[in-house]
This record gives structure tokens, sequence and C-alpha cells, in this order.
């Protein structure tokens, strides 16, 4: 027997026509004569009838067997239905129960806390289906952009030997009878391999010992990242925009049924142009009404946005609260060239920087972040073998699929969250 999509047999309007199907039991109601099937597969949903009359007493009792999440298969013919949740509707002349389903624990009114409890039974809501296809087209849309730059995809070790964010973030593992660190960044690693291949990116896990629990925050993260040699801090806020740029069309037109299903108005992703708004941290913190050295929190970050409606570049941040590797501003001694990307309804998405280049001046950022030089000795001896421009920047992907699917919790954006508080499933 062949099967075919669910979506494949809406979008052929295949009127007329025998097919069959299978996928799981989505919703299911049953009236005296007739039982109302919504069958779902991967692709889409399905208003499936059986009725008593026209089908054989062993295909009935089965009908009535049948449970919410049940698998089955369906055969039968299509006709235009209005009334149904899709447009079709599937007249079933033959059914077989392939795994009956205990009683399925997920009803309505479920809390927040109990759906992430059954996230392995979550997973195949409509919402997070959706949300997991816009993902796909996201790292999809990543490739696609390198592909089309010139870019090679490099791979860094997840296990380290020292911190390159800072060690308030760090896991600490076991490593045989050391200790190590799970990759908070691929970057130190990255700015070694520009001096073999100039432009490169990647897409891997990166591990984050938060503690806070906010709706953004995951102590396992997908991040994008790239480092390119040659690269000022201009082109590299540039660079960023067309990315966003890129990756909100691209999933805006290839997820248009997705995202319209979600409830995303794509217009905004649509109309999205470079260049971006831009704002020095002194006067992020001026409008704020905080002091120099006010650590930005994540409701200021979403605030500074709305007030502009599009994404704005945070930058120029005071020397000790960004990272020890950052490039002092020649012009003003006090600030790094930095800049994390605000983006609407999440706050910040991106965090980059054009990078030290002088072995001296490196040197004296390692004491002054009172980071021991004997951790980050290779890392030197890159300022002084033919050191050379060089910026890069990282993206978490959850968060710019929150953006794009409108997701209001990173919880929905990725299949196994991991947070302080959660391991399982
Ligand atoms: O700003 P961050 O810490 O920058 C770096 O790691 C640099 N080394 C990147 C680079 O220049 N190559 O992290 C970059 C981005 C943040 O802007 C944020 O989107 C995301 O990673 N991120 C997280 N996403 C989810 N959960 C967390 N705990 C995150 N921490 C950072």
């Amino acid at each position: 027997m062949e099967f075919r999509a669910i979506a494949d047999v809406l979008e052929r309007k295949l009127e007329g026509k025998s097919v069959s199907i299978r996928g799981w039991v989505y919703r299911i109601r049953d009236q005296k004569e007739m039982v109302f099937i919504i069958l779902r597969d991967s692709s889409d949903v399905i208003q499936c009838v059986v009725k008593k009359e026209s089908v054989s007493k062993k295909v009935w009792a089965d009908a009535l067997k049948l449970t919410m999440e049940s698998s089955c298969t369906l055969t039968g013919k299509i006709r235009e239905d209005k009334r149904a949740p899709t447009g079709f509707e599937l007249q079933v002349e033959d059914l077989e129960i392939v795994g009956l389903a205990e009683r399925f624990p997920i009803t309505k009114d479920k809390s927040e806390e109990f759906l992430r409890d059954v996230r392995h039974l979550w997973l195949r809501s409509r919402k997070e289906t959706l949300i997991l296809e816009v993902r796909a087209a996201v790292f999809e849309a990543i490739h696609q952009f390198y592909k089309e730059r010139g870019y090679f995809e490099v791979q860094s070790p997840s296990f380290t030997s020292a911190a390159s964010e800072g060690g308030s973030t760090l896991f600490e593992v076991k490593y045989f009878d050391r200790k190590a660190y799970l990759t908070q960044s691929w970057q130190l690693y990255a700015e070694a391999m520009i001096f073999a291949l100039e432009k490169i990116y990647c897409v891997a896990p990166s591990f984050r010992a938060e503690k806070s629990r906010t709706r953004r925050h995951l102590a396992e993260y997908w991040h994008h990242e790239m480092e390119t040699a040659w690269m000022d801090f201009e082109g590299l806020l540039k660079f960023q925009e067309d990315f966003i740029v890129f990756a909100a069309h691209y999933v805006a037109k290839k997820c248009a049924r997705q995202l319209k299903e979600l409830g995303r108005d794509t217009k905004e992703l649509l109309e999205l142009k470079a260049p971006f708004a831009r704002m020095k941290y002194a006067d992020a913190i001026k409008k704020l009404g905080k002091k120099w050295g006010y650590d930005v929190t994540d409701e200021d970050e979403r605030k500074l946005v709305a007030d502009l409606g599009r994404p704005v570049f945070l930058t120029h941040f005071p020397r000790d609260m960004k990272a020890f590797y950052m490039k002092v501003d020649p012009k003003d001694k006090k600030v790094v060239l930095a800049a994390d990307l605000l983006i609407p309804g999440v706050g910040e998405t991106t965090g980059g920087s054009a990078r030290i280049e002088d072995s001296k001046e490196l040197l004296e950022s390692l004491k002054m972040f009172k980071l021991d030089k004997k951790d980050y000795d290779w890392y030197l001896d890159l300022r002084k073998f033919g050191s050379v421009p060089h910026a890069g920047f990282g993206l978490g992907v959850e968060r710019l699929v929150m953006w794009l699917t409108g997701a209001e919790h990173i919880f929905d954006t990725i299949p196994f969250p991991r947070t302080a508080d959660r391991l399982t499933p």
C-alpha cells in the first residue's frame, strides 16, 4: 500500500480519489452512527469520517476502540468539505489500528510545569511541531547564508580547559584525573582557525551554568557563531544585519504555512531591512535613567527595542563589563568595540566584537580580568604569528526562533530544554 502525506492529499485536492494515509489520532468524537477522527502526521491534519453503514463490522468496531494518539492507517475517498478543519474529509473505507494508545495524559488546561514533565509527549502538539519545523528552517537558513558567501563550517571541542565568557557560568566536569569545562563558545578556537580558513562559521551546543530562571536562558543552547579575518567592527555590524535580514526573509517565505498557523504575522519579517538602529551603552543608560556601570537587564533590553520598534545594536560597553578578548575603542579607552543585537520581544539575540590583535594588549587584558596567563598560552600565540584584525559574533539559535515564531518561552523552541531545574525528560 502506498501512503501519502496529509499535506500532499490536501494540496492535490484528490477529489473522489481513493488514498491511504497514516498517522496519529489528534482528536476523536463519536456520534451514534459515525466516528469523526482528526488524523495528524508530520505534515498536517485531516478530518476522517467512519460511517457504520459504509464499513465492515471489524472496521466499525476498531473505529469505536480508537483513542487519542493511537496510531493507525486509513484508506478512503477524499471529498471537499468546507466545514472540516483543513477543508477536506476522508471517507473511510478501511482502518487498521497500529498502536492503540493508553489514556493520553495531556488534556486541555494542563499547567506549563506538567507539560514540561511530559515534554516527550507534548512535542507532538501542533504548536510544538510547527515551532520545530521553523527551527529546522533556521538551521537551513544559516547554512544557506554562509554557503552563498564562501564560508567554511568548522567544529571546535566541547571539553575546554579555560573560560571564554567568564567563570560564573562555567560547567565544571571531571575529565579523567583533571578538571575541565563544557564550552561556552567556540570563539577562542575560531580565532586560531581563521589563520587557516579566514571565513568560518559553526552551529553547535554551548553550555552555560545559568542559575537565573528567565524565559530566554537555557543551560544548553545551540550557538551559531561566525569569525572572520580582516573584518572590522563596522563590517561586523553590517554582516549581522545581512544575516538577520536573510534569516527572517528565508523563514517567512519557507514557513509561511507554519507561521500563519502559529498566529505570527510575517509582515514584520518580510519587511525587515538594514540598517538596524544603533545605540551606545552611554545613551542607553541615560534613557533608562541609570548611572555608568549599570548592568542593562533583560527587561530594559526589551523596553529599549520596543520603543524603537525594530532591531537595535547596543554598542560601546564599559570594558570591565564585557569579555577579556574585546578590542578597546581607540577613540574612547573606557569602552570596547562590542555590540549586542536586541530584537523585538526577545532582547539580546547576538553578541559580538572586534578582537584584541596585539599580544601585549591581550596580556594586559588577561591581567585586568584576573585570568591566569598559563590558561591562555596558545591563545596568546595567535597574536605573535602574523596577527590580523578580526571580528565575530555569536547568536542563540533558540532566541532567534523565539522571535521568528513569536514563542513566549525559550522552552518551546528546543526539543528537550535543559535548565537549572530540569534535566528530564
Ligand atoms: O554574548 P555571548 O555570551 O557571546 C559569546 O559567547 C561570544 N563568544 C560570541 C562570539 O563572539 N563568537 O553569547 C552569544 C549569544 C547571546 O547573544 C545569546 O543570544 C546566546 O548566545 N546566549 C544564550 N541563549 C540561550 N541561553 C543562554 N543561557 C544563553 N547565553 C547566551
